[in-house]
This record gives C-alpha cells, sequence and structure tokens, in this order.
C-alpha cells in the first residue's frame, strides 16, 4: 500500500463522514454552525470527532438519513454517479452492463441509471439475484454460472467495470461501437478501445458537493436508497477492520477463520462517533 497511498504515521483512516458543521471559514457563505452535512475529506481522517473540510466537498444531510446512514453514502454514490453519466455519458434508453451490482458502488449504479431512464444489466452472485433486482436491474447475470458474453443477446452502450482483469477485458466484446467502457479499478486499454470503436477510461472519484447535493435529494424523495450493513462505534474501528478482513478470502495475514462464513449482507460499515 505504500507506494499507491503514502502515509506519515500517525495518521487517521477514513474518507466520508457526516455530522454537524461548528464553524465555518470566513469565505463561506453556503453553510453555518449547527447545519448537518455529509461528504468527502480531501485526504483522509473521517475516523474522528472532528475534521476540517472544504465546502465545496460537503452538502446538506438527507433529513430522512441518520447520521449513520448519510456518511455511507458519498465514496460509493459520487462514484456511481461520475463513473455512469459522467464517464459513461448514459441517457435515457440506453442500456448499461454494470459489473458487481451488489457491491457499494455498483447497488448506487444499478438504482441511479434505472431511475435516469436505462436498461439495467447487473453481474453478481446468483443468491444476489432477487436483491439486484429491488433497486433496479431489469436482467441479473451470475459471473460464477455464466460469461455474460455469451449469454448477453445484445450490445450495451455503456459498460461500468467494478471488477477489472478479465472481466474488464471481455467487456469490449459486448459494447456497441461508439459505446463507452469505464472502470474504476483500472486502466482500460486504449488500442483494444480503439480495435472495437469505443472509448476506454479509467475514472477516480472528483468529489464534488454539486453531485452530492443531487444525490442527497434523490435520497431524500426516497429515489435511491442507502444501505448499511453493519455499525460499530468508534473505539471499535479495529475490530470493524479485523470483522472486514475475515469475511473475505485471504487477506494478507489475516485470513478467515477455516470455515468461516462468508458475509452474505450488503451495505457499508460505519463508525459511530458519540
Ligand atoms: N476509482 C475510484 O475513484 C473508486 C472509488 C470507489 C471505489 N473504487 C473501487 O471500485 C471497486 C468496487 O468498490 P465497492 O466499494 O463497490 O466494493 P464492494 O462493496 O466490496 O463490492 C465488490 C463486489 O464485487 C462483486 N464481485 C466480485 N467479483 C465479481 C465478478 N467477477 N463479477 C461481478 N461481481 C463481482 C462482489 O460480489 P460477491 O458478493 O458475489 O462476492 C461484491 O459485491 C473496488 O475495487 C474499489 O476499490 C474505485
Amino acid at each position: 500500500m505504500r507506494q499507491i497511498l503514502p502515509i506519515d504515521l500517525p495518521w487517521i483512516p477514513g474518507h466520508e463522514f457526516s455530522g454537524i458543521v461548528e464553524q465555518i471559514g470566513s469565505d463561506v457563505a453556503t453553510y453555518a454552525p449547527g447545519d448537518a452535512v455529509f461528504g468527502t475529506t480531501s485526504g483522509m481522517g473521517a475516523y474522528a470527532e472532528h475534521l476540517v473540510v472544504k465546502a465545496a466537498a460537503i452538502a446538506r444531510k438527507p433529513s430522512n438519513l441518520s447520521f449513520e446512514e448519510a456518511a455511507s453514502v458519498p465514496v460509493a454514490a459520487q462514484t456511481a454517479w461520475q463513473g455512469i453519466f459522467t464517464h459513461g455519458h448514459l441517457e435515457k434508453k440506453q442500456t448499461i452492463l454494470i459489473h458487481a451490482g451488489t457491491g457499494a458502488v455498483g447497488a448506487y449504479a444499478v438504482q441511479l441509471a434505472s431511475h435516469a431512464g436505462a436498461t439495467v444489466i447487473a453481474t453478481a452472485s446468483g443468491d444476489d439475484e432477487a436483491y439486484v433486482k429491488s433497486i433496479g436491474a431489469s436482467r441479473v447475470i451470475d459471473y460464477r454460472e455464466a460469461q455474460f458474453e455469451k449469454v448477453l443477446r445484445e450490445k450495451v452502450d455503456v459498460v461500468f467495470d467494478l471488477v477489472g482483469g478479465d472481466t474488464q477485458k471481455r467487456s469490449f466484446l459486448v459494447l456497441k461501437e461508439g459505446g463507452h467502457l469505464v472502470s474504476a479499478v483500472q486502466p482500460v486499454s486504449q488500442e483494444e478501445a480503439a480495435m472495437h470503436h469505443v472509448s476506454g477510461v479509467m475514472m477516480r472519484l472528483a468529489p464534488s458537493g454539486d453531485v452530492l447535493g443531487r444525490i442527497g435529494r434523490l435520497l431524500e424523495e426516497g429515489t435511491i436508497r442507502p444501505d448499511v450493513a453493519t455499525v460499530y462505534a468508534l473505539q471499535d474501528a479495529a475490530q470493524a477492520w479485523k470483522d472486514i478482513a475475515g469475511n473475505l478470502p485471504g487477506v494478507h495475514g489475516m485470513s478467515p477463520e477455516p470455515g468461516a462464513a462468508r458475509r452474505k449482507s450488503h451495505g457499508k460499515i460505519v463508525l459511530r462517533v458519540a
């Protein structure tokens, strides 16, 4: 990790949060002390009771969400928004294939694309078919059982890749000419993109209070919903990481107990700051 995320210890993790404004800078006009907000930090530091953030990276907390629910939204929902709309140029009546429709980002992508009037096809485990359909997918392809490029009957306008590797490579085969392959996980081969007459881009989240505000309105009106799997107290953060690692196969140095069941629930893990 040191090569991609160099840090100086001591270091505070956490990239997203929800809370109440305590003080504002002299040039901030949009927020006042007492406002409930949510957003992203410019570095890390969200595992904390206090943090300092740019006003441009936050938005008002949707009033129908708890702080825990709101804190679970910013990174995944904005990544989904920018992946499918900013980079994928998804439009009404188009078809999008979302790889990993059950993940944190994928579940927002499914909801936002479906709300935008697109036809949504998602890859997911067969066990999760009902869940992914319940949030807006019209078709779910079980990635453990079938190769999506073999079972898709028609080509799609956009692929949103949250898996990478071979899944990304095979995605070129299902894109229409002029389509967009957007990956949030690894660079896209420009040679292959040119060969298939599509665009290919690896996106990186560019947090925006404006986008988050629009997402906030969709949450407030109930068009999309957050998904919180578990809430831990701030002082149990280390245990939360151990529990996450315990459910992932073969995480270095923290392999699951033999026979441990894999986590089947969906949603984010949130720390509650008293
Ligand atoms: N570029 C950026 O700015 C940015 C921002 C946020 C996230 N990301 C990246 O985006 C990726 C997704 O993030 P996340 O938070 O949504 O992850 P997540 O919540 O851990 O979800 C990962 C999902 O991938 C599914 N999956 C695994 N292999 C698959 C396959 N071959 N085909 C289809 N689905 C598969 C898993 O399903 P099962 O339950 O079946 O295992 C799981 O639901 C991560 O790599 C993350 O680092 C990038």
